[in-house]
């Protein structure tokens, strides 16, 4: 299964992946291409490192949602991509491209959703926010892309405790730790060994 992974800032869930990858840690599966929305994102280095192909893809270079995700359909089809990753992709993509990719494309988003997601709660915001709240509990949660904003089945989620001093930052980075970078590649792989089966809004993973 190629796998094409989607970035836009740091990459550290795409380094995540690289390193699954490299510890056999994904069954059936290869990274061929990162495509990245921002020409300076670390995660191009990172790619760099790996002998990954990576391409930039800038929303800002299209007159409209639906030709960028024209656009990014005919890469991905280039590429024979098998899976479409979102590792830390700030761009949301058009109906239109998650109709065509449906049941291919899967997130990583740090809270526990239905929590802090949705349009205009990405990176940082979404820990702001559950710091704001008082939750005593948040985590990650790895889903199957829809047309709704995090709206899709839910593969994989895992609960991270917040403490009383965290800082958007220290929560950020101890979700990454606990949970995405853990949860992605585990459901890459599953995805990859054809072992996701969605059932209207659920997951079910066979053996
Ligand atoms: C990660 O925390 C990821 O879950 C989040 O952005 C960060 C990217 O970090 N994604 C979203 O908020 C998407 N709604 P990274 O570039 O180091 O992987």
């Amino acid at each position: 299964m190629k796998i094409a992974v989607l970035v836009s800032g740091g990459g550290t869930n795409l380094q995540a992946l690289i390193d699954a990858e490299a510890r056999g840690d994904i069954r059936d599966g290869e990274i061929c291409a990162v495509i990245s929305s921002n020409p300076n994102a670390y995660a191009l280095e990172r790619a760099k490192h790996a002998f990954i192909p990576s391409y930039v893809l800038r929303r800002a270079d299209y007159d409209s949602a639906e030709r960028y995700g024209a656009a990014l359909h005919e890469l991905l089809t280039q590429l024979g991509a098998g899976l479409v990753v979102l590792a830390g992709f700030m761009t949301v993509l058009p109906e239109s491209f998650c109709r065509d990719w449906s049941g291919k494309v899967i997130n990583v988003h740090p809270s526990l959703i239905p929590s802090f997601c949705g349009e205009g709660f990405y990176g940082l915001r979404v820990h702001e926010a559950a710091l704001a709240k008082g939750v005593q509990v948040t985590g990650a949660t790895v889903h199957f892309v829809s047309e709704i904003v995090d709206g899709g089945a839910i593969i994989l989620q895992k609960a991270v405790a917040v403490q009383p001093d965290d800082t958007p930052e220290s929560l950020q980075k101890r979700v990454m730790r606990e949970a995405e970078w853990e949860l992605l590649p585990k459901a890459v792989s599953l995805f990859c060994q054809g072992r996701l089966h969605i059932a209207g809004a659920r997951v079910t993973i066979t053996n």
